[in-house]
């Protein structure tokens, strides 16, 4: 949530900052702003709305030069979004400006503290509250900003990754993390700040993501200063080299990022068991299991925290892994399991699932069950994000940047990593033959393919999403190992069209949501011919009798179901426990072309931030 960006060099900040953000508005978008500093003035501009208001606004009001500036993008937590809430933040001498990605907890007894010394708050923000702290630090202590940012910070709880500069030092930012995410990019002369890689990728591969409790003081010409919050001593920089590309960040002709995620997904499901599965050998190659195959082989039952669409790929994997490996699995959602006082013990095995890894809830759940002595698994897509480095191991997903705020490409390369390790319990627990796991690494293979055809289904979809754009309620069932995908395509809808929907059990309609069900209402039913395929007929039976509209994703040739259902949308034959890798696409494009229709903003959708670093 939020998304915060600098520049100190040699280049003009200004283009640098507006362009970082819109790569980062997909973390927040309700309101953005941009500070410049050119070494005598400091050029500030802030709005509520999107970064292209902010863009107009700054180019008609403010002086657009700088070698140093940094810019943010939000998503309000403390404060209405308004032009006064919006970041950055002077403090009250107008010498210190800040940008702010977290939350202060305790900001109101420190505003208290302030106000008796005379400070004045204008926003309704936590942030006004750290910078007049720091402020204040600094004039009490008479120490420089890096000093005065490590001692406010240590009387701070909460989370930020922070941005600060002086206008006393026109060479230097200081920066700052706890909970959310800051990498720094290296370039020569030069350094940026973003809460991603993303808006310095094509200045730049190198890079460090600064650890929890660290900050930086960057000064242009000189070597970044890292230290630790706590106790100030000297921290050292891990360098990466980062393997994004511009090309994996930009839309690529797509009219939305969230429909070139739906339509990466064979190559993105590709990338995912690149590398790892090696069917020549009859072999799943990953390090992160290979090298901890007694704690799964001998945990109790497996835990899988999330939230959300990763909280879905999770539920699947609970069939995968009872199914084929024959572990328990409890899947819970990473909120409620981080305050239930849950029973964990080093016997267990966590696996945490996560498409940013910086998810706040999940992050802290990994926290707890570490302390309780569980072993922790991530599945992330971010590489370097803070739940592959909280883990005791992982296994990235490899689907490269996912930007939509609606996760897509995240959801089926979560499942196909998931598959990978049942497989090899599977397998290395003698549950399988080698036939039988052969039979398995074959199919995934086909999988992309496979996606491939089921995208060619659009046009039909397409048509569906226009009968039905403007029904205001919507139920969507499946069974078995297409339950999940049930509540993900009812997520997708009510995320990024507005409308009203909800994924069942396809069975547990009786038991109340099939009162709803009358000639207005759209059912979508996940059937393929698998599993339970008689039982979701009598289903589709009982929605047919009280006029319920159908629209059902079935296996190509399916004839049973299409003399049942207003509409069918055919994927091809697969494996039953690899079914939602394919079910799932034709409800991904359901929901964009519906949000299409209805005008809604697809990419952004109201009140939703893409990486949600705050519980
Ligand atoms: C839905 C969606 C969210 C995320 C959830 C978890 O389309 O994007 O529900 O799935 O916020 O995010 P990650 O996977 O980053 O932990």
């Amino acid at each position: 949530m939020c998304g915060i960006v600098g520049y100190i060099g040699h280049r003009d900040a200004y283009p640098i900052i507006i362009k970082g953000l819109q790569r980062l508005e997909y973390r927040g978008y309700d309101s953005a702003g941009v500070a410049l500093f050119d070494g005598d003035d400091i050029h500030l501009a802030k709005t509520k709305g999107k970064v292209d208001d902010l863009k107009k606004k700054s180019e008609s009001t403010i002086s657009l030069m700088g070698k140093l500036g940094i810019g943010h993008t939000r998503w309000a937590t403390h404060g209405a979004p308004n032009d006064i809430n919006s970041h950055p933040h002077y403090s009250n001498s107008g010498e210190l400006v800040i940008i702010h990605n977290g939350i202060i907890e305790n900001y109101d007894s420190i505003k208290t503290e302030l106000t008796k010394r005379g400070y004045v708050f204008h926003s309704d923000t936590d942030t006004e509250v750290l910078v007049n702290l720091i402020e204040e630090v600094k004039k009490k202590e008479n120490v420089k900003l890096g000093k005065a940012v490590q001692i406010a910070l240590n009387q701070v709880v909460g989370a930020y990754a922070i941005a600060v500069f002086d206008r006393q030092k026109p060479d230097e930012i200081v920066v700052a993390k706890l909970g959310s995410p800051l990498a720094i990019g290296i370039g020569e002369n030069e350094y940026f700040i973003a809460s991603d890689a993303s808006p310095f990728i094509e200045f730049t591969s190198n890079a460090i993501y600064l650890e929890d409790e660290e900050m930086a003081i960057i000064r242009v010409g000189k070597e970044i200063k890292l230290r630790k919050i706590k106790d100030d001593s000297i921290a050292y920089p891990n360098i990466l080299e980062l393997q994004l590309n511009l090309e994996q960040i930009e839309k690529g002709g797509y009219e939305h990022f969230m429909l070139k995620e739906i339509y990466e997904q064979p190559r993105a499901i590709l990338d995912t068991y690149r590398g790892r599965l090696l069917s020549q050998q009859g072999l799943i190659k990953m390090a992160g299991i290979d090298q901890n195959l007694e704690k799964f082989q001998n945990a109790n039952r497996i835990i899988i925290v999330a939230c959300g669409t990763s909280w879905h790929a999770g539920l699947v994997a609970e069939y995968i892994f009872e199914d084929l490996a024959r572990i328990p699995v409890e899947v819970e959602y990473a909120s409620e399991f981080r305050y239930r006082n849950p029973v964990i013990t080093d016997k267990d095995v966590l696996i945490a699932i996560s498409q940013s890894g910086e998810t706040a809830d999940t992050l802290a759940a990994i926290k707890l069950a570490k302390e309780k002595g569980a072993f922790v698994f991530g599945v992330c897509n971010v590489v370097g994000s803070s739940i592959a480095r909280e883990t005791d191991a992982g296994a990235y997903t490899h689907a490269g940047p996912e930007i939509g705020v609606a996760s897509t490409k995240a959801f089926t390369t979560q499942i196909t990593v998931l598959m990978l390790i049942a497989l090899k319990l599977a397998m290395k627990k003698g549950i399988f033959s080698q036939s039988k796991f052969h039979e398995f690494l074959t199919e995934l293979e086909n999988i992309p393919s496979k996606v491939e055809q089921t995208l060619k289904q659009d046009k039909l979809v397409k048509e569906i999403a226009a009968v039905y754009k403007d029904s205001p309620n919507c139920l969507y069932l499946g069974r078995g190992y297409n339950f999940p995908v049930a509540l993900e395509g009812a997520l997708k809808l009510k995320e990024i069209s507005y409308i009203h929907a909800e994924g069942y059990p396809a069975a547990e309609m009786k038991h109340g949501p099939i009162a709803l069900i009358d000639e207005q209402m759209p059912v979508i039913v996940i059937a393929p011919k698998k599993g339970h395929y008689e039982k979701l007929i009598s289903n589709i039976q009982e929605i047919k009798s009280r006029k319920g509209k159908i629209i059902a994703v079935v296996t190509e040739g399916d004839t049973s179901i299409r003399e049942l259902a207003d509409h069918v949308i055919g994927i091809p034959d697969t494996l039953e426990s690899l079914t939602p890798l394919l079910t799932t696409i034709p409800l991904q494009l359901l929901s964009y072309h519906i949000a299409v229709m209805r005008g809604c903003n697809v990419d952004q959708p109201r009140n939703l931030a893409k990486s949600v670093t705050v519980e």
